[in-house]
């Protein structure tokens, strides 16, 4: 694809084309390294609630906390399609306050797209936010938002029962005109399914290969976030390990005076060091 911005009905048409890679990120810089990484998707995900703010869940974090990180990352994303996830409360409660809420996203935030967790229970409100022409990606399988009700992050749909549901509430989905569709732990033999009877990408996370995208927590791949890390995650770097490494030697360097250098400094002109030296001690 070329330096163009990726809409959201270039992703749905890429069902069958390609595979779609997309990482979440919730900051300016984190959103330009991950733009010019070449993902076709930024998720600015309520996991920010965990990864960034330091809730043990995603359910406190509010609308505006989402739009102020919202704004960063699509001053950061110049080719990426960014999506805002819709925060617990901003739309499960009625349709007008889901659409204003999703609004706000595109409007203060300048995302292109928003994200909304649950299935048939939250159909009215994706119709009424594409009929506002506001682009929804869908979400299914464990659906963090409901962590008090599932009982913790557990995998979902492992019955043939349950399989066979989510498939249902998938096609539900698509119908009321999701564009893309996550897959959030569930077995890799139900995700298939979904994915080969779906008009739309799916976009997996601990869904197995056979989805047609994948995303992962931008703090899940560099390793910056060790408090939970489920199987599904792939870490592609230690970059604690080497922010802790610069930071304490900089700590260091400042105590022992190695720090600042000269290259580090700033100096008056010889003339004005001798005429401030002369100031001195006419003054003091
Ligand atoms: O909030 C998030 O980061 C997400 C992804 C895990 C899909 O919803």
């Amino acid at each position: 694809m070329s330096g163009k911005k990726i809409t959201a009905p270039d992703v749905a048409a890429s069902k069958g084309e390609r595979k779609l890679a997309m990482v979440t990120a919730y900051d300016y810089s984190s959103a330009l390294l991950a733009d010019k990484s070449g993902v076709d998707m930024i998720l600015v995900g309520d996991s920010l609630a965990m990864v960034v703010l330091g809730h043990e869940d995603t359910l406190s974090v509010t609308m505006d906390e989402m739009i102020h990180h919202v704004r960063a990352v699509t001053k950061g994303a110049k080719r990426a399609l960014v999506v805002a996830d819709m925060p617990f409360l901003s739309f499960q409660a009625g349709v007008e306050s889901a659409v204003m809420n999703a609004g706000r996203f595109l409007k203060e935030g300048r995302a292109q797209a928003v994200k909304v967790e649950g299935g048939r229970s939250v159909i009215p409100q994706i119709e009424a936010m594409v009929r506002a022409g506001i682009p929804v990606m869908g979400h299914l399988g464990l659906t963090p938002q409901h962590i008090a009700a599932l009982g913790g992050f557990k995998v979902q749909s492992k019955t043939a029962r349950a399989a066979i549901l989510l498939i249902e509430e998938a096609l539900a989905l698509a119908e009321a005109g999701c564009f893309a569709l996550v897959l959030e732990a569930i077995p890799a033999e139900a995700a298939a399914e979904v994915t080969a009877r779906l008009p739309i990408p799916t976009i997996g996370i601990g869904a197995g290969p056979a989805c047609d995208g994948q995303v992962l927590v931008y703090h899940d791949i560099l390793g910056l976030y060790d408090r939970f890390k489920p199987k599904f995650v792939k870490q592609y770097a230690d970059a604690s390990s080497l922010i802790a490494e610069a930071l304490t030697r900089y700590a260091s360097e400042v105590r022992l005076g190695a720090f600042p250098g000269t290259e580090h400094s700033f100096t008056m002109t010889d003339q004005e060091r001798a005429a401030f030296k002369e100031e001195l001690l006419r003054k003091v």
